[in-house]
């Protein structure tokens, strides 16, 4: 069957984002609210949330970022580190301040040396969370030197990840942005508490983008993209229909100026283009009869939330993708598929970004 040219789906959720704050909270809003329902924010501000008190002034900011007429709702998250009381979480999650907990080994990524130094203190935190209901997500990479970051994700599963689903076999977990063969077969044998959420990114590229005619920075991300063969165990996870694996942008803004650096930044800014570049690939596939149930099913059922009542339109139209994207007195963020041209437009009236937002 031909692909329509015209695609209505459920309006979809983002299980993974990071909005940032101040000015650059109000930049790259606008993007994410205008597109999705809801969306899980990741707490790696600086310094991080970790108090329910915190999340709540955090989701206000947000909140108050929020382009006048866009329904957005922002699920918060606590970073968990070696002090975190298990007590003070699950009052959190019970009083709705807390959606989930998210597990950042230290110095596993940017913002994460706050993070998790010794995984046996966690196991009262992972206790309480397991006989609440609280999902647990994970990034899922080791911080070892001596395991080459390729392998990071892939033995993170077989020394952390694999202890801990057999340790909290009713724990809800979600292995963030997967991205191998192995993290793909992980989630889909360790069973129907286990979920993975999936970029646009390691769904378009292999790490050779990161190294064609030069280093180019914009490709660099955490977990950084890997070998031809687990992007397309990806592409065949998500096209497959299966149902625990469901969209996570990962959208990780950093200025230009910080990307292009001689120590430039883990992260894309995707959120203007992923929904497009996630269209597109469940079209290469010959999937886009799946694509619904990804990008706005999975993720609902997995964490137990209702289905968005509301509808959005995609395209299959050649679309221009800008450079840049402005932060007001920063600089710029370059956002991925910058520059060229994108198969699919996402229906609806751009909105620009509220001028009144505080830096900081
Ligand atoms: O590339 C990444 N950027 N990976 C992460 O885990 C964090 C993120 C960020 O916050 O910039
Ligand atoms: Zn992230």
């Amino acid at each position: 069957m031909a692909n329509p040219t015209t695609i209505t789906i459920r309006r979809p959720d983002d299980w993974h984002l990071h909005l940032r704050d101040g000015v650059m909270l109000a930049a790259v809003l606008p993007f994410t609210a205008s597109q999705f329902s809801r969306a899980v924010i990741m707490p790696n501000l600086v310094p991080p949330v970790r108090r329910a008190a915190e999340a709540c002034a955090y989701r206000s900011r947000i909140l108050a970022a929020l382009p006048h007429g866009l329904n957005f709702h922002p699920l918060m998250t606590c970073y968990l580190t070696d002090e975190t009381d298990p007590d003070d979480l699950i009052e959190g999650q019970r009083t709705g301040a807390f959606f989930a907990a998210k597990l950042y080994p230290a110095n596993a990524t940017t913002n994460s040396q706050f993070g998790v130094t010794d995984l046996e203190r966690l196991n009262r935190v992972l206790e309480a969370m397991e006989f609440a209901g609280m999902p647990l997500l994970v990034h899922g990479e080791v911080t070892d030197p001596a395991v080459d970051i390729f392998d990071r994700e892939a033995v993170f599963i077989e020394r952390v990840l694999g202890p801990i689903r057999r340790r909290f076999p009713a724990l809800r977990i979600t292995l963030e942005h997967v991205t191998t063969a192995d993290g793909v077969a992980f989630v889909e044998e360790a069973g129907e508490r286990t979920g993975g959420s999936v970029t646009p990114h390691h769904l378009t590229f292999s790490r050779n983008a990161m190294f064609q005619g030069g280093l180019r920075p914009h490709f660099y991300c955490l977990p950084v993209a890997k070998r031809e063969r687990h992007r397309q165990a990806l592409r065949a996870a998500v096209t497959s229909g299966h149902p625990r694996f469901f969209l996570g942008t990962d959208s990780a803004p950093h200025l230009r100026s910080a990307k292009e650096s001689a120590c430039g930044c883990a992260g894309l800014f995707c959120a203007p283009t992923a929904l497009a570049a996630y269209a597109q690939v469940f079209a290469e596939e010959g999937a886009l009869d799946k694509f619904e149930a990804f990008a706005a099913e999975n993720g609902a059922r997995f964490y137990g939330l209702p289905l968005n009542a509301d509808r959005i339109t995609l395209t299959a139209e050649e679309t221009d993708v800008p450079e840049d994207v402005p932060v007001q007195g920063l600089g710029t963020l370059h956002p991925f598929l910058g520059g060229t041209r994108i198969g699919w437009r996402v229906d609806g009236r751009p909105v620009p970004a509220r001028s009144d937002a505080k830096s900081g």
